[in-house]
């Protein structure tokens, strides 16, 4: 084993290989900005997967951080803390002034919380099954995977949990053929993330919330990764219905995750008033959920994005992202096919068979988010060919237009 890099083959010596980690060892943070141990600085449009939702190093977030560690990190749910109080009363008027949260510590954890939920609804008349979409993510644990409409991450992990179906994305009519006597749920993201940047269409939102309210089933959407103010309002379908005639639109119940622990783990449920209580004491729980360091945390991160006028400033530099690569694309036809997104969260698809590409048999994706490291920039990628932006809500002017001119040279390489 070569000892040039020390801390790489330590991970791959003493970690399970569950992820295909790019060689870099990132040290540290500050805004937009990470540092790698070998000296170089690279814009982070990633975030870690929409995750570090105000950047690396925060003072405000640290500040926080510290107090509170200084006061009080953890202590069981079996008593009242102020900050769990504080982060889910501001959530809730969030939400619409109505409903309660429940949190815990990942997407994968809250969804589990949305299908307990649905079982509970539906019990009582023998329904536990929820229809879910084509090319959807809810994350790994053995539900979540069932719940996932990608048979790469089902593989091997037979018998899967029962009750789950896919039918395709954006398809209302195919919903409605899928909804049997089992059926307690839905549940859908507003836009699909890991599946390659799909947001559901306004009429496919109304469809499926009139659909489940004629049919006494629980419409849930699944926010871990396009919630909490990426698309310029606290949830997606806030953005996506923004022009419709929605009549006060909302789910019976949600999934949060990712940005709202502004980079510590942090998972939550929304559930209705009709639903709020189902999940009662010895129903359901968690040892770390809502932990006052986390909420405290996010507590800070929410209030920044409020102060900030964060949710419109995504909308701002999400279009700026968007018409710049629209005219990259124009230019690169045989590179670029088509970018995709609301705010600040953008797809950007590659064109088939890019020459380069061929002499490896890696997707297409993958490459191109190695060629951006190596020219300084992080992204994300998903499925075969298409790269994520999901950049700190709080990135400015001058690090996205970095990040555009890194982007335009590379593509420009590709094309040549
Ligand atoms: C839409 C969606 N749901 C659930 C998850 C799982 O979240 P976690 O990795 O925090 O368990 C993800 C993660 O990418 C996601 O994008």
């Amino acid at each position: 084993m070569s000892d040039t890099n020390p801390i790489q083959n330590s991970i791959n010596a003493h970690i399970i290989p569950t992820y295909a980690r790019f060689p870099l060892t990132i040290t540290h943070g500050k805004g937009s900005h990470v540092f790698t141990n070998d000296g170089r600085r690279l814009l982070d449009l990633g975030a870690g997967i929409a995750t570090a939702c105000l950047g690396h190093g925060h003072p405000e977030l640290a500040a926080a951080l510290t107090e509170q560690a200084g006061k009080l990190t953890h202590i069981s749910n079996l008593y009242y803390t102020e900050p769990q109080g504080l982060l889910a009363e501001k959530l809730v008027r969030h939400a619409g002034g109505h409903g309660k949260m429940f949190f815990c510590n990942s997407g994968a954890e809250a969804n589990e919380g949305l299908y307990k939920i649905a079982r509970l609804h539906g019990h009582t008349d023998g329904r536990y099954e929820v229809i879910t979409t084509e090319n959807s993510f809810h994350g790994r644990t053995l539900a979540g995977i069932a719940a996932t409409g990608q048979n790469k991450v089902k593989q091997g992990f037979d018998p899967a949990v029962e009750g789950f179906k896919h039918v395709p994305f954006n398809d209302l009519e195919a919903m409605q053929a899928a909804i049997t006597k089992k059926t307690a749920a839905i549940l859908i993201e507003g836009i699909q993330g890991e599946g390659g940047i799909y947001p559901a269409k306004p009429e496919y939102l109304l469809g499926l919330r009139k659909l489940c309210t004629d049919k006494n089933i629980l419409m849930m959407m699944d926010s871990v990764q396009c919630g909490f103010f990426r698309t310029g309002h606290f949830q997606s379908w806030e953005t996506i219905l923004s022009d419709s005639n929605s009549g006060g639109f909302q789910p019976d119940a949600f999934s949060m995750a990712k940005s709202l622990g502004a980079g510590l783990p942090m998972g939550a449920i929304w559930a209705n008033e009709s639903l709020q209580d189902l999940l009662g004491p010895g129903t359901h729980g968690t040892t770390f959920g809502g932990t006052p360091l986390v909420s405290a945390h996010a507590l800070k991160a929410l209030e920044i994005i409020e102060r900030d006028g964060l949710a419109q400033h995504a909308v701002a530099l999400g279009s700026h992202f968007t018409g710049r690569i629209q005219t990259l694309i124009e230019a690169h036809p045989t590179v670029l096919k088509e970018v995709r997104g609301l705010g600040l969260m953008i797809g950007i698809e590659l064109a088939e068979n890019i020459p380069a590409f061929a002499e490896s048999n890696r997707p297409a994706s993958v490459q191109i988010v190695e060629r951006l490291h190596d020219a300084g920039l992080l992204t994300i990628p998903a499925g075969a060919r298409v790269f994520r932006l999901l950049p700190p809500l709080n990135l400015s002017q001058a690090d996205a237009d970095e990040g555009l001119a890194i982007i335009e040279g590379v593509i420009k390489k590709l094309s040549s």
